[in-house]
């Protein structure tokens, strides 16, 4: 009989300790949209970036390639994207955003989206609070450093796709780190500008940005956390 643990990783800790450290990741991280203004050392950012190199990606094509902004790069970029999503302009997504969420993709969306409002305290209709609340994408919650992850234009929706195991990986190993994310589909609004502002070549794509630094504990919009669906609402097992 094969023995199951050939080839197995030798690890210091247990099984139960290495899923137990895991789940408390995952449970533990939340979309962080106020933080405080201190930068995250050099070293633990390096370090965040080490651990999401590690992601898959199909022919190992890596396709991702991060630019980081901080200090007065962030200040200055900060103002031209603000300045472009406040004047209601759009450059345009490099990949199309949804078309539409319907049905159960409507219902999680309401949902979380009131999760927000109501947390911090906007009436449901006030449509210009909300606006006010969507253009805070663009001061990146008050984060000290702003990541933008870009992918190569010929792997297209695989590379994308690549992409964003990558992001999920930053912020996973940004959690273990003690610092705070979040991931913005919104900053891609605004591809043209991004690639434009940092010189990237036409061949990019803009996927999304990840605002991180440390999350504000105190601050009243931290302080709840989204739903997920049952298993029995997402996976069909089929054994015969
Ligand atoms: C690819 C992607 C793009 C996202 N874009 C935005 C965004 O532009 N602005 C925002 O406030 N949240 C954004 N989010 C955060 C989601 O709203 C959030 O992950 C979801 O509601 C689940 O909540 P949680 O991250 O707190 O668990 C994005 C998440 C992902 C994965």
């Amino acid at each position: 009989m094969a023995d199951a643990n050939v080839g197995a990783p030798v690890s210091r800790h247990s099984v139960e300790e290495r899923i137990g450290m895991l789940e408390e990741l995952l449970d533990e991280r939340y979309s962080v949209r106020a933080f405080l203004p201190q930068p995250v050392p050099r070293e633990t950012v390096e370090h965040v970036l080490k651990v999401a190199q590690r992601t898959a990606s199909w022919c190992n094509s890596q396709p991702w390639q991060v630019v980081i902004a901080s200090g007065e790069a962030k200040e200055r970029f900060r103002k031209l994207i603000y300045g472009e999503a406040a004047s209601g302009a759009e450059d345009g997504h490099d990949f199309p955003p949804p078309r539409e969420y319907l049905g159960v993709y409507l219902q999680r969306r309401r949902e979380s989206g009131f999760q927000l409002y109501n947390t911090l305290g906007i009436a449901r209709g006030d449509k210009a609070a909300y606006a006010k609340q969507a253009l805070e994408n663009y001061n990146f919650f008050g984060a000290p450093h702003v990541a933008i992850i870009h992918t190569d234009e010929a792997l297209g929706v695989y590379g994308a796709i690549d992409c964003g195991g990558y992001v999920g990986n930053f912020m996973l190993a940004a959690q273990a780190l003690g610092l705070g994310t979040i991931p913005q589909a919104a900053l891609a609004r605004h591809s043209g500008l991004i690639r434009r502002h940092f010189n990237l070549g036409d061949d990019r794509r803009v996927v999304c940005g990840i605002s991180f630094g440390f999350a504000d504990h105190a601050h009243k919009v931290n302080s709840y956390r989204t739903s997920r669906a049952s298993i029995a609402d997402t996976v069909t097992f089929i054994e015969e």
